[in-house]
């Protein structure tokens, strides 16, 4: 296939009222790939779960610049890290079907989203390039590297297995990747706050990441699904590539699917057409002042290690109104203030919220503008019947039309009840045509911003003591239609709702670790 522009790949996986985007037309459920790649033959240094050492911040206190003292870089903290961002959180038991999730949420519950740990001179890991067995708690030594200085350094990659999602989600998956990398990404800068850590983008092309992961090492990749590179952060050190020797590769991926039913090169195409380029070159972030209001007080790891999805709300709570401003705030870029101070580009999503029952909101349609310079863009281009009416004087946040919208949102989410039985439900409208136009790399970008978007509002619904759902199935233009928004800038890239869960008590929850609970 060749490469695919993102306006393109965007526009042919389009939900629509009276058609699906392309994807496989049966599924076969005991075929589904495994949720888990392994480097067979990789040396293996299994990690400690005992974190009693670390304290119990509060959650609040992930937002307070020095709330948490930094700890020091070793194997526990190393550890630390690595579970509460990207370790199991729980095992669902449904008759004979047992599945794992995980910290970070992951649409269809397919995790195309694999981690590296790269690290130098830490206390009790071998230096090297490694990849993480969430399964096993343990990381997988790649490559053993030399060359670096004598202080303790540690830096964190992402990589997609695309596969893993298309094999539900056909065309559409690469969408639902990025978004996975966006939430993955969120998902590190809260645990680095859990141990008073700080997290930066490292500006690195697509081809020196994919070298510097392995996952261009295609004799290690002979027979299993390949594997793309996404981004690199570094731990509390400045934005800096490692400058390290590689001395030696060992493991061989594992297949995941021995019997793929379809292909889809168009996400080839498009994964080819939007490599992210050396400089990853960044805005100035547009920051909001004031305070962010509290949080409630409860242990950070609870609200980071039971984050959920719902799959279905009670209708009926009424969102309070204190909950609600909090949300709102949470979305808004502060300097130093998790999990936006990671993100070193201006804000180019603006959720556009429909609430059904949120106190002192009439229902409606309002939108959260992000950054003042798309406002006037988002003005003349969404209907002209909008009022613009400022709800609150310390934040860009505007009623747009009162409103009982839950019939249409559910029947625009894919037919989802939990769009109308939620207090709110929100799409994500992005600048996209010129700025995708301008560098296609920016098509990733706009997801893993929405994807970090989407964590913030699931750790605050669960904070909340309410519960958040991502959606991703939902008919694109038709939704564009209802507000009114003219062909232009903007495009609703993720939706999102928040509502109180209603929770299943035939499917049985099992303690995540309970197979390595013996480990010290
Ligand atoms: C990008 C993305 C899209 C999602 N889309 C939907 C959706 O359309 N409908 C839904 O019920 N859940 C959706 N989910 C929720 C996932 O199904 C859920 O994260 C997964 O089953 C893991 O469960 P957990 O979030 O409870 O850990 C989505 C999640 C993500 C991250």
């Amino acid at each position: 296939m060749p490469t695919l522009k993102p306006e393109e790949y965007h526009a042919r996986t389009k939900h629509s009222l009276t058609r699906y985007a392309t994807g496989p037309e049966a599924l076969d459920w005991d075929a589904q790939p495994n949720p888990f790649r392994v480097f067979d033959g990789a040396p293996l240094t299994e990690l400690s779960l005992d974190f009693s050492g670390l304290g119990d911040p509060s959650y609040n206190d992930l937002f307070v610049a020095g709330a948490i003292a930094p700890q020091p870089m070793n194997a526990t903290t190393v550890s630390a890290l690595l579970r509460f961002t990207f370790g199991l959180s729980a095992w669902k038991v449904f008759g004979p079907d047992r599945w794992s999730l995980r910290v970070a949420p992951s649409s269809g519950a397919l995790f195309p989203t694999e981690a590296y740990a790269i690290t130098a001179n830490i206390a009790g890991l071998p230096d090297g390039v490694h990849h993480y067995r969430p399964f096993d708690h343990a990381l997988e030594q790649r490559c053993r590297t030399t060359g670096a200085d004598k202080s303790p350094a540690l830096w964190i990659g992402l990589s997609s297995i695309h596969w893993r999602e298309a094999w539900k989600y056909g065309e559409r998956a690469f969408r639902y990747c990025q978004l996975d990398v966006g939430h993955n990404l969120a998902a590190l800068r809260y645990a680095a706050a859990l141990l008073g850590w700080r997290v930066t983008l490292v500006p690195m092309d697509a081809t020196s990441l994919s070298g510097l992961l392995g996952t261009d090492r295609t004799e290690d990749f002979a027979k299993a699904e390949s594997e793309e590179a996404d981004l690199l952060v570094c731990i509390n050190a400045p934005p800096l590539a490692p400058q390290l020797t590689a001395s030696h590769w060992s493991g061989q991926a594992n297949l995941l699917d021995p019997h793929p039913m379809y292909r889809w090169p168009v996400i080839d195409g498009v994964a080819e057409a939007t490599p992210s380029h050396a400089a990853l070159d960044t805005d100035a972030p547009v920051t909001t002042s004031g305070t962010l209001s509290p949080a409630p007080a409860l242990s950070a790891q609870t609200v980071l290690l039971e984050r959920r999805s719902a799959q279905r709300f009670r209708p009926g709570k009424l969102m309070s109104a204190d909950h609600f401003r909090r949300m709102m705030d949470a979305l808004l870029i502060r300097p130093d203030c998790p999990p936006w101070d990671v993100w070193t580009f201006a804000p180019r999503l603006h959720p556009i919220l429909f609430v059904h029952r949120v106190e002192g909101l009439e229902p409606g349609a309002y939108i959260l503008v992000r950054n003042p310079e798309a406002e006037p863009a988002l003005r003349a281009q969404l209907s002209d019947q909008f009022q613009w009416n400022k709800v609150d004087p310390d934040k860009p946040l505007y009623h747009l039309v009162s409103a009982d919208s839950r019939a249409a949102l559910r029947k625009l989410s894919c037919h989802q009840a939990i769009a109308a039985d939620c207090c709110l439900t929100l799409g994500m409208l992005a600048e996209f045509d010129t700025f995708v136009a301008h560098d296609p790399w920016r098509y990733r970008q706009l997801f893993w911003e929405a994807g970090m978007l989407g964590h913030s509002l699931y750790l605050e619904a669960e904070a909340a003591g309410l519960r958040g759902t991502g959606i991703g199935c939902y008919f694109d233009d038709d939704f564009h239609e209802i507000i009114g928004l003219c062909p232009g800038t903007f495009k609703s890239l993720y939706h999102f709702t928040i509502g109180d869960p209603f929770i299943d008590d035939r499917i049985a929850t099992h303690p995540p670790y309970d197979h390595i609970k013996d480990r010290s």
